[in-house]
Formats: C-alpha cells, structure tokens, sequence
C-alpha cells in the first residue's frame, strides 16, 4: 500500500466515527404503534440455515466437524457434528406451525448447494421440488420465504478444487444461483445471494475456526473479494431467470447480501487504537456495504495486502441491504495480531452466554449508517444465545425498539428476522449455544421442540403489526 492511501484511510479514521451516535433506548414505549412508526408490508420473522437445522448433510463443513486443529483441539467444541440436527429437512410443516404460532409473516432460510448439486453438473431434482414446496407452503400460510442461497458451507466437490481460493467458484455458483432461481422463482422474490462474506473471511482465513482453517489476511482479502464478484454474478443470473412477481408487488425480484456488521469501538481515545478500529471497521463492515455504490471492491490491510478493482455487475448489484447485527467489540490495537487487535468486551457490559456484549444502542446506530445509503434495509439476523430463556425477552424487546427508532427517524426499515427460530448447530461452537425462541430437545428422537418465554414478546411485536399469532 502507498504511504498516500495509507495516510487518506488513517485520516479518515482518526477524524470520522462512522458510527452515528447511540439512542437513549427505554424512554418511551415505542412497542405501542408499530403499525403507525413502520411501513404497510413490513416483514417480521425468523432466519435459519441448511446446515445449522436440517439434519443429514455431507458437505465441507461435516468433513471438518470430524478434524481437529494442529495442537490437538477439536475444530467443533465438545466435537459436536451437526449430525441430525434439527431434523428441520422432514419437520417444516411442524416448523410452519411454529411459525404461525410466533405470528410471523417471512421466514429465511437457505438452500444446501451439496444437496441439490451432490457432485459437479448434478441436479437432485427431488431435494428442489422440496424446497419449492417449502416455499409455497410458507406462502400460502402467509409467511414471505426469503432465500439464501449460499449459507457457510460448500459442496466437498467445490471446497477440493480450493473452495473460496479459486476463481472458478465464482462461475459454480452463479450457475447454481441461476438453477434454483429458475426452480423457486414461482414462489420466491425476495434472495439473498450470500450470507456474510466478512464472517467468511474473517473465521475461515484469519481466524482459522472454521473450514479450510486457515490464517492468512491476504487469502481473506481475496476471499471477499471473490464473493463479492460471486454475488455480481449471482444477482444477474437471478434477474434474467426469476421473471415470476409471486408477492404481487410489481417486482419478481428482490436481491441482497446479508452482511454482518459489528461495531468497532477503540477501546481508548489513543490514536493507534482509533486508527485500527476504523480500518477494521473498512474492512470487515464497510467494503460490503459500499460496493453496490461504487461498484468497486476495496479492501486493506496496510503493509499486508490491498485490493482495488472495478468489477462488472456490481454497481447496483443490491436491490435491498440485509443487515446481520449480533455485537460490539472493543478494539485494543496490537499490531503483531494478524487482526492487528485484540478485541474484547469490557467487564462492567452486559455479555450474553458466549460472551459476546448485549448492545441493543448498535442496532440503531448500524441502521441509521446504512439506512442513510439509500436502499430499503432489512434485519436478515438478529438474536442471542441463552440457555435461560430468561434474557432473550428483553434482548428481543429492545434491539426492535433500535429498529423502531431508527424507523421513526426516516430509515427504510422493512423487516426483521430474528435468530433463530430453533436451537440449531452453532458452527465452530457445536450445539450449547442455544438461540432458538423455540428450544429443541436434541436427545428426543422427534427433536422436540417447546417455546421459550421470549415467544410471547414475539407474539406481542406480531399484534402490534397487526398480525394475528395463532394458539399454541
Ligand atoms: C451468524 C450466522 C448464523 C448464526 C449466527 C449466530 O453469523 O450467519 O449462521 O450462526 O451468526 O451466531
């Protein structure tokens, strides 16, 4: 990188918080006139994810479930395989009942690439019919489907030929975009291309927690910026092949990113912990969010690795900015990290049970940020793990009074989708965590699954909206 760069993206650091200043929550009721603070058609439901709830796959990630780190260290904690899971693949009629239940309007989920293309060129047309049944059972229950159509994981035939590394994943899962548009697209207008590719590069490249394990920042880089080309890729393929309005709205599609956005507060006023907490903040939030605007993708790490390039396909890419927001981190500068910090949370802040901060103030400050881009915004994620049932209620009650303020104020917000509706397979973190409004009992052979209290706040949010939660 050039010292010039170096200096215009230290200035801009140094001199701007990108992130506008956090809400007084709690002041007032703002539960009590949804209908009148956010718009006609607005979407509340639940997000989840193929590998994390339907049982029975055999993908990168079930192959790295059985590894371990070189030190020893089983890659899944308590080496939890995903295994069955939620049992979700045969369960969706019961899942759609809890649905209804919540008093939801949409429902998230994705699509699993190994299943549906179980080596190159392969089409298990069974496993698609399903999936479009889904989609048109969810609707005719009045539940929106919104469809990811890459979630984590990756075929084995794909992550062998070097996955994220190689170019030519690019043209494979454009071409699987542009099959399961043509297959759902009856039923399906509202896609989201890929689920955050920050989160990708950061866990699987620098961090090593999750497949292929590795920790290098200049492969990440490239990683991203290989999704987001993907992404480009993904959306004109949709376009051209999903020409079917199945909301009536006028539009057959609606494309986004769900992208993972944290805030990085530096940990002191110093100015090296100012400067790293806004490069992170460039790398890991901004780049995503600014590449529909300029159609570029821009990403650095000083004195590791830059990219800068124009891509095709890009510029207006997004029809809608899908908004995962979990967290805060306090960022201590460190420059032999390959992070370049140490990010942690403060002892005297509410943490939940993976001890990530309970900060509600950031979803209001995340949503005016990118609401102030100018496209509509959707919470694609939002939610805690608690293994009490007790916390969620509150947690759920005033990340969406973020939201609501952020409404009032003039951001696009058009929907909600919490995480999770089930207790699921947490990743790197096996099955403790547990985020679901409906717990699941994974020793039972049904996988039973019960509400856990924060459901009557989600019931109360739905009646606020004017819809109508049917009886447990
Ligand atoms: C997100 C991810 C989800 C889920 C959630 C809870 O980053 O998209 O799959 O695991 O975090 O940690």
């Amino acid at each position: 990188m050039n010292i010039a760069r170096l200096a215009r993206l230290g200035y801009a650091a140094l001199t701007r918080d990108p992130h506008p200043p956090p809400c007084v929550l709690g002041a007032e009721d703002a539960l009590s006139s949804l209908r009148s603070a956010l718009p006609a058609g607005f979407l509340l439901g639940t997000a989840t994810a193929s590998h994390q709830i339907e049982g029975g796959l055999d993908n990168d990630w079930t192959d790295w479930e059985r590894g371990a780190h070189p030190g020893g260290e089983p890659h899944i904690k308590d080496r939890a395989v995903s295994g069955a899971a939620c049992d979700s693949w045969s369960r969706i009629d019961e899942d759609i009942g809890l649905m209804r239940r919540l008093g939801a309007n949409a429902y998230r989920f994705s699509v699993e690439w190994s299943r549906l293309e179980p080596t190159e060129g392969a089409w298990n047309e069974d496993a698609a019919d399903r999936y479009l049944a889904w989609a048109n059972a969810l609707r005719a229950a009045g539940i929106e489907p919104m469809v990811t159509i890459h979630h984590f994981t990756l075929p084995r035939w794909v992550a062998t030929q070097g996955g994220w590394m190689n170019d030519r994943t690019i043209e494979l899962l454009a071409a699987f975009a542009r099959r399961v548009a043509k297959k759902l697209g009856s039923a399906v207008d509202l896609w989201c291309t890929i689920n955050e590719p920050s989160v990708v590069a950061a866990l699987s490249y620098v961090k090593g927690i999750f497949p292929p394990g590795l920790e290098d920042p200049r492969i990440a880089a490239h990683v991203m910026a290989r999704m987001l080309k993907a992404h480009a890729r993904m959306t004109e393929a949709i376009r051209e092949v999903d020409t079917t309005d199945a909301d009536g709205d006028g539009r057959a599609t609606r494309i986004g990113i769900a992208h993972h956005v944290r805030i990085f507060q530096p940990a002191t006023r110093s100015p090296l912990d100012r400067l790293v907490a806004g490069l992170t903040d460039r790398f890991f939030n901004e780049a995503v969010a600014s590449a529909p605007f300029t159609g570029r993708i821009e990403l650095a790490i000083p004195g590791v690795v830059e990219v800068d390039e124009a891509v095709p396909g890009l510029l207006g890419s997004f029809d809608y900015m899908g908004i995962n927001y979990y967290t805060r981190d306090h960022v201590k500068a460190d420059l032999r990290d390959p992070a370049l910090s140490k990010q942690f949370v403060p002892a005297d802040r509410p943490v939940n049970d993976l001890g990530w901060e309970i900060y509600p103030e950031g979803l209001y400050q995340v949503l005016k940020r990118y609401g102030a881009l100018g496209l509509p915004v959707y919470v694609t994620e939002n939610g805690i793990p608690d293994k009490s049932g007790d916390v969620r209620p509150s947690f759920l009650r005033s990340h969406f009074e973020a939201l609501v303020r952020a409404a009032r104020e003039g951001v696009d917000v058009r929907g909600y989708f919490h995480w999770s509706l089930l207790d699921n397979f947490e990743w790197a973190e096996g099955y403790e965590p547990r985020f679901g409004l409906f717990r699941v009992d994974f020793d039972s052979p049904d996988k039973r699954r019960s509400p856990t209290p924060a459901v009557e706040t989600f019931q109360e949010i739905a009646r606020g909206l004017g819809l109508e939660p049917e009886a447990g």
